[in-house]
């Protein structure tokens, strides 16, 4: 079976990004990741991209009169680079539903909370000021509603006495850079399929759907 070829949407940092980057240079890694692709010049994971022989693309949102032609070129630059799975990590545009139709269960973002818990932004501060005692990360499949769609994998991490919502994401964003990569390598093997609207976990995998991670 070939590897699975997949293209990735960044807006700036791009730690999500390498992370996948990273675990896609083990030759064992079931997935290849064929382009990085940008909506902002100033996107920094471009460059770490482009560092590693990946093909970093800009799509400047800014340049197209809707959201329509942006998404159209979108899809345009995910095609001629060979990509038949897009995950979002940390794409800061809403994508439109004909985009997630264009993507039907081809589409994964991952998001810095217990999903459903915390949708949107301003989460860690939000689960701070709830006092709530585990925090972490989703990957799902994108549905047209924000942070809504069949859930892949999650982790979670302790919120700690003390915690700001800095200290508490980055606590959560180690645990993403594990939680991604392992996603779409379950997606990749056959081992997590959307049924009905939920994501089912081949037996073999179920242990490692669910992590307790803590990075102290
Ligand atoms: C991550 O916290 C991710 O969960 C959220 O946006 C952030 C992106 O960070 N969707 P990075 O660009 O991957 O470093």
């Amino acid at each position: 079976m070939g590897k699975l070829k997949v293209g990735i949407l960044i807006s700036g940092r791009g730690s999500n990004m390498a992370a996948l980057v990273e675990a896609a240079r083990d030759p064992g890694f079931p997935a290849e990741v064929c382009c990085v692709l940008a909506n902002r010049p100033d996107a920094k994971g471009l460059e770490f991209a482009r560092e590693r022989g990946i093909p970093a693309v800009l799509v400047d949102h800014k340049a197209y009169p809707s959201k329509a032609a942006f998404e159209a070129a979108v899809t345009d630059e995910l095609l001629t680079h060979g990509v038949d799975f897009v995950c979002l990590a940390g794409f800061m545009r809403i994508v439109s539903p004909t985009f997630i139709e264009r993507w039907h269960n081809r589409l994964i973002n991952i998001h810095p909370s217990l999903l459903p818990s915390y949708k949107g932004l301003h989460t860690h501060e939000r689960a701070l000021a709830d006092g709530v005692k585990l925090a972490g990360c989703t990957v799902h499949f994108v549905r047209a509603e924000m942070d809504v769609g069949p859930i892949v994998a999650q982790a979670a991490v302790p919120v700690l006495a003390g915690d700001t919502p800095d200290s508490l994401a980055a606590r959560i964003l180690t645990a993403e850079h594990h939680l991604y990569p392992l996603a779409v390598r379950l997606i990749a093997e056959g081992k997590a399929t959307v049924t009905g609207e939920v994501v089912e976990i081949a037996p073999e995998a179920a242990d490692e759907t669910a992590r307790l991670f803590s990075a102290r």
